[in-house]
């Protein structure tokens, strides 16, 4: 079997489409348009990456957005001081805290500041509080975007057993929920979560007909490690040194895709699966945000 491909970057353009009619509608209404705040600390050169296409993609749906830039020196007090102002400032609709956060920072500190009706990434504790009860709540973008696919695709998940490897608050514990909460066929799977303290990963991976990878470890997965016709989800990005490459490194994802598109009935490429789908994501809950869909008033 060769894998079908799951083209993220197309799902994500017509995600990114309906997006901009609704926001084009929501203005329509007479609303001003919605508005994502971006925090940037310190630099980091895949965190400018990664703000730079969520930028554009604001740009490309009609949402308004800046990106305030803050020194690494920057105290604990003086950003969430900052963060209370934007929570506090009614034209911020969403906000966004690039991490990683510089080390003298706590990331958990800092995204609790944020106003959780304000929480475009569904980090915040009362969000993923909420998700995991079951009620109505911000959902973490990427996990929310390869619920996304399987709908786009048919590939239901009800029943199935899924295989989360990676127990990260961002993606792994959030998709493991997500796909054994949801309602309907695209949730309701039996979920095993694995962690770098799993003691013989293979022996779960070997067992899933849907496969979540994301260790942030090149070629963690071999073929010999999933079942014939198992669904590949590989969340990774990792940045490879390769001089061939004028930017001295290739994108590659945590599965060894040539050897492993041989054994799956479907596979997410690096770049261009499910990264995109966070961008887009990111857009939905921004507009959320700017009409409290989530949260009414
Ligand atoms: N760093 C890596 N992924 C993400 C994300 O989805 N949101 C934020 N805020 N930071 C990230």
């Amino acid at each position: 079997m060769s894998a079908k491909i799951i083209d993220g970057k197309k799902v994500a353009k017509l995600t990114r489409k309906e997006v901009r009619q609704d926001v084009d509608d929501w203005m329509d209404d007479g609303h001003r348009a919605p508005f994502l705040q971006v925090v940037l600390v310190g630099t980091n050169p895949a965190s400018d990456v990664y703000v730079g296409a969520k930028t554009r993609a604001c740009k490309d749906v009609g949402i308004e957005t800046d990106t305030m830039r803050l020194p690494d020196t920057i105290s604990a007090k003086e950003l969430k001081a900052t963060i209370q102002e934007l929570n506090e400032d009614d034209t911020v609709d969403g906000i966004l805290v690039q991490l990683p956060l510089p080390n003298h920072l706590s990331a958990h500190d800092v995204i609790e500041s944020i106003d959780y009706r304000k929480d475009v990434d569904g980090f915040h504790p009362m969000n993923v509080g909420r998700l995991t009860v079951g009620q109505p709540s911000f959902r973490s973008c990427t996990p929310a975007g390869i619920i996304e696919l399987f709908k786009h695709y048919s590939i239901p998940t009800k029943g199935k057993h899924a295989v989360v490897v990676g127990a990260s608050n961002i993606v792994g514990r959030p998709i493991s929920i997500l796909l054994n909460k949801e309602s309907g066929e695209y949730g309701k799977a039996t979920t095993t979560v694995c962690h770098k303290y799993t003691k013989d990963l293979t022996q779960h991976t070997i067992s899933a007909d849907i496969l979540v990878v994301a260790a942030g470890q090149p070629n963690l997965i071999k073929p010999e490690m999933v079942k014939e016709g198992v669904v590949v989800i590989d969340v990774g990005i990792n940045r490879v040194a390769d001089e061939t490459k004028d930017k001295g490194y290739t994108l590659m994802g945590d599965c060894h895709f040539e050897s492993v598109k041989e054994k799956a009935s479907w596979i997410t490429p690096v770049p261009g699966g499910v990264g995109p789908m966070t961008v887009a994501m990111l857009m939905k809950n921004t507009l959320l945000a700017a009409k409290n869909s989530i949260y009414p008033q």
